[in-house]
């Protein structure tokens, strides 16, 4: 799968940058599409993944999911990108969702022991007994403090067994639980040599309820890998050995072959280092990283204003801000797939598009989707080019085709959304993140972005 020319580029620089200090971790990415159902048409699935913030009034919206027919054959199904982790020792290995806009590493656990194969197809679950060095946090590890728990919590200070206890919540109503556990985690590094990390704290999830997280919509996902900023993340809990950055390139799904791209943990620590180097070919933009105290796992980045076309929408900026209660803001999110916007921002965004689509609406309406067109006999369609001025002057110009989308042969739908009072937050989703190479420093607060990193990392 690995594109032969840059292995090469990898394996020549990675030997340039010699010591071991400088090595990052380098996950490929994959993107599955659900398989088709026997009468040709598969769901899309759209996820909401985002961590659930505790908030005054939160309702567990729905608005998220939607599923609407799709004609096989145009593979613009499901919206995850997956990583394989490899847990346990000896290691088995999971599929887990990429997900930058929640904490919690988690994967789908049995305590089946012996032999498991009239229980579990194989490979299907996380066999915590049948690794020797999985261990539950005991209920009293100052650990345990860092996981949201359920109550009542039946945690026994004095027992000796009184395992963590976890319940992590997504904002559409998803949920897993189980107990926070730790374990040896085996991992490819830049150089092709393998990285021990010892004590990877995860989720080992009993509980698994929800749309995005369990079901046909979950596509063989064994879990999610929570990349936020919190300090379970797995990439907080990587950054420390690796360095404090991560950067992935989301590729076009719709592409055939799919192309490969990685996820990227570490930065090899300094110059000459091959990712610097390619943040440096590939001339990043920058943004800042916004913090919110009062949601702490949320990547938020600033929006200034939006263009159509080069021309700028009257939209108050205060729409985009982030109050002192925490809410507001925007949050890129790859475990998300659409982009919600602010009401009164999607409202001026969809007028604009919508005057300057001039094509057929379909005989019926799409669930889910305000405006969609049909383009039988327009080929390539002229779509219009929205711009985003974000946060330190950089603009973000994602091509049409991370916001317009075929929902059926011929018809294609704005994918975009508007972020209810109840959401609280925008999402930048990661359609609209695809083919951009996207680099979360963490130590300098910055998000750097390029359209031309994609084919370097
Ligand atoms: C495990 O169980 C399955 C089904 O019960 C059986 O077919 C298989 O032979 C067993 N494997 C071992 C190693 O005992
Ligand atoms: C906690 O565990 C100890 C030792 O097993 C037991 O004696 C005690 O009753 C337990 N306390 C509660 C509140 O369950
Ligand atoms: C799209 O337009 C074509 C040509 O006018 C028509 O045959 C087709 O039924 C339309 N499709 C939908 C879904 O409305």
């Amino acid at each position: 799968m690995v594109p032969l020319f840059l292995f090469f580029l990898l394996l020549s620089t990675a030997q340039a940058a010699a010591t071991a200090a400088n090595e990052y971790l380098k996950l490929p990415l994959l993107h599955k599409t659900p398989r088709p159902s026997p009468t040709q048409t598969i769901l899309l699935d759209v996820y909401r993944l985002s961590h659930l913030r505790h908030r005054h009034h939160h309702h567990q919206s729905q608005k998220g999911i939607i599923k609407s027919p799709v004609v096989s054959g145009a593979p613009s199904g499901s919206g995850q990108y997956f990583v394989e982790l490899r847990l346990g020792s000896p290691p088995q290995t999971l599929l887990l969702v990429a997900d930058t806009g929640s904490d919690l590493l988690w994967v789908s656990c049995s305590a089946c022991r012996g032999n498991c194969s009239s229980f579990h197809a194989p490979g299907s679950t996380f066999l915590a007994r049948h690794s020797s060095s999985f261990a539950p946090y005991h209920c009293y590890d100052t650990m345990c403090s860092l996981v949201p728990q359920p109550d009542p919590n039946p945690c026994n200070r004095t027992r000796l067994h009184s395992p963590c206890r976890y319940q992590y919540l997504y904002s559409d109503g998803s949920a897993t639980s189980g107990f926070f556990s730790k374990d040896t985690t085996t991992l490819k590094t830049s150089s092709g040599k393998e990285a021990k990390v010892e004590k990877l704290s995860f989720g080992c999830g009993f509980r698994i309820t929800g749309p995005s997280v369990s079901g046909s919509s979950f596509n063989g996902a064994h879990g999610v890998m929570g990349l936020g900023r919190g300090p379970i993340s797995f990439a907080s809990q990587l950054g420390r050995r690796f360095g404090n950055k991560f950067s992935y390139c989301l590729m076009d799904y719709t592409l055939s072959p799919p192309p490969t791209s990685y996820l990227i943990i570490g930065d090899g620590g300094g110059d000459g280092d091959e990712q610097s180097a390619i943040s440096k070919s590939s001339k990043m933009s920058f943004t800042p990283l916004l913090a919110n105290p009062l949601s702490p796992t949320f990547y938020y980045i600033g929006i200034k204003s939006v263009k159509v076309n080069k021309a700028k929408l009257r939209i108050d900026p205060s729409v985009w801000s982030l109050d002192e209660l925490g809410n507001g803001g925007t949050v890129m999110d790859s475990g998300t797939t659409l982009t919600f916007l602010p009401e009164p921002a999607y409202v001026k965004i969809l007028t604009a598009i919508k005057r300057r689509v001039r094509l057929p609406s379909p005989a019926e309406s799409t669930p889910g989707f305000d405006f969609c067109f049909n383009v039988t006999g327009t080929p390539r369609p002229k779509l219009p080019r929205l711009s985003f001025e974000l946060g330190g002057g950089s603009v973000f110009e994602p091509p049409p085709r991370n916001y317009f989308i075929d929902t059926e042969e011929d018809i294609m739908c704005l994918a975009i959304q508007p972020a209810g009072r109840e959401m609280g937050f925008s999402v930048i989703g990661n359609l609209m993140q695809q083919g951009f190479l996207f680099e979360f420093d963490r130590d300098k607060s910055r998000l750097g972005f390029s359209r031309h990193g994609c084919a370097l990392s």
